[in-house]
């Protein structure tokens, strides 16, 4: 920096020298702010910090470069507030922090209405931006670094809205889940001998079931990054909202355009809503749309012209999907999924928090008290965590990282929404399990005492 002033050069030189040194790199620090730089002097003294936690001095600094008002802010207001926390894409880490620039923030806080409305309200967003590299270490220890098997999806920055990047390593854990995919899907996909060898048996699509929030859509995508093949999605929500009166069409354009594309999985999400039981089914453009599909499903069976397209679906409710989508050839072959095994639920506890401002989490512990625990809920609880230390930053007027006690907190409150799941679950795999369908639920079910 050319224009450095001989001051804050020589400072930075001797704060270099000794790293340690609080007092020393605060007084830079402060240097800093005083000339407008905020971003540096929230980096120095986020390391102070590091150095010496609850330095009163470190934090009050840190909170004037953030922009945020040295009084108390006011109490924030007792009703549900929005999540702070707004989910953001990755791409967001490398956006620069914004709070020198721009003091006022932009999204408003919840202050009680009329106590202090000349505060400018904080903004949460910059706030973690400017903290999330600088604060370590994030972890307390990383039960799966030795291990190498894990490692994969350590560095997993999957993005649910980019199909073809999740690949099935992403998948934390769910060894079973992954080894039935290779055998029933992937291999005869990536082998077309293969495919020939075993003909007419292997063109049947997959259905995948289980509990809601717990991965069928995201196997899904992984399968189709695994397969480098084209993926189409069909979802009750599309048809229904855009194609009343012209379902059975839209159902045979998308499976031409599969044929097109081929290879290519045609995923048909929400089954049970597609599909639902035709006598059921009052609304008659949607008995088209089955009609269609079982006309479809039973092309791509004959095969001719429907080499390389395979279909794959999900839904939580299979007993309620058509049984005529269930006939052999059809969706005849199922896969449970179900909530995440342990090492499934560090994944994804570890993705929730990849971008939040955490403090020596300590992930084994959490992961035992989140058995039952969806990938949704466990991304709620990520959620109402970083809530909880942001809301008690905000009343205390000084900023804190997210904790292992926070996340512990935070699975307290959460009940597993999977529980209602296996109490319906539970009555068809012991009262309706027809020709075996559900044996994997009902192993389950007895594996884990749920019967
Ligand atoms: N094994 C896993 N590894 C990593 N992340 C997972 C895993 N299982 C689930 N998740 C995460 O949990 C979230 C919810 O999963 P997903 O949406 O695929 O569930 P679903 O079974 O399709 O739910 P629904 O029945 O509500 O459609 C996903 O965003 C994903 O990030
Ligand atoms: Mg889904």
């Amino acid at each position: 920096m050319a224009d450095e002033s001989p001051l804050i050069r020589s400072l930075r030189t001797a704060v270099a020298a000794a790293p340690g040194d609080v007092p020393l790199r605060l007084h830079f620090a402060e240097l800093l702010l005083s000339e407008g730089r905020n971003e540096e002097a929230v980096a120095e003294a986020a390391v102070a910090l590091q150095h010496a936690p609850g330095d009163a001095d470190a934090r009050a600094l840190m909170m004037r470069a953030m922009g945020v008002p040295s009084a108390p802010v006011p109490e924030p207001d007792p009703a549900p507030v929005q999540p702070p926390v707004a989910e953001k894409p990755a791409a967001s880490a490398e956006k620069p922090a914004a709070s020198a620039e721009k003091p006022v923030a932009e999204k408003p806080a919840a202050p009680s209405e009329a106590s202090a409305p000349s505060h400018p309200a904080f903004d949460w967003d910059a706030a973690e931006q400017q903290v999330q590299d600088l604060v370590g270490p994030r972890f307390l220890d990383d039960p799966q670094a030795e291990g190498g098997e894990g490692a994969a999806g350590d560095a997993a920055a999957w993005d649910v809205d980019a199909p073809g990047a999740v690949r099935l390593a992403d998948v934390g854990g769910m060894e079973e889940v992954k080894e039935r995919l290779e055998a029933a899907f992937l291999a005869p996909m990536r082998n077309p001998e293969l495919r020939r060898l075993y003909g007419k048996s292997l063109r049947g699509g997959l259905l995948l079931y289980g509990p809601p929030g717990c991965g069928k859509t995201f196997i899904a995508r992984a399968v189709a990054g695994e397969l480098g093949a084209n993926f189409l999605t069909v979802s009750l929500s599309d048809v229904l909202d855009m194609w009343i009166g012209a379902s059975e069409k839209n159902i045979h354009d998308i499976f031409e355009t599969a044929r097109r594309q081929a290879p290519c999985v045609v995923f048909l999400d929400e089954l049970d809503a597609l599909g639902a039981k035709r006598s059921r089914t009052h609304h008659s453009g949607l008995r088209n749309v089955v009609n269609q599909l079982l006309t479809e499903l039973d092309g791509i069976a004959s095969g001719a012209g429907n080499e390389g397209v395979f279909v794959l679906a999900a839904t939580n409710v299979p007993w309620d999907v058509d049984i005529a989508l269930r006939r052999p050839g059809r969706l005849d072959r199922t896969l449970l999924v179900l909530p995440p095994d342990a090492a499934a639920r560090e994944a994804i506890l570890r993705y929730h928090l990849r971008e939040r401002p955490i403090e020596a989490v300590d992930l084994g512990k959490l992961v035992k008290v989140t058995e039952d625990f969806s990938g949704a809920d466990l991304a709620h609880l990520c959620e109402s965590a970083a809530e909880s230390a942001l809301l008690d930053s905000a009343r205390t007027g000084s900023v804190r990282l997210i904790t292992t006690k926070d996340l512990l907190g935070a699975a307290k409150q959460i009940k597993p929404s999977t529980e209602p799941w296996f109490a319906a679950a539970r009555n068809v795999a012991m009262f309706a399990n027809e020709g075996g369908l559900y044996d994997d639920l009902l192993a389950y079910l007895k594996r884990k005492r749920k019967l």
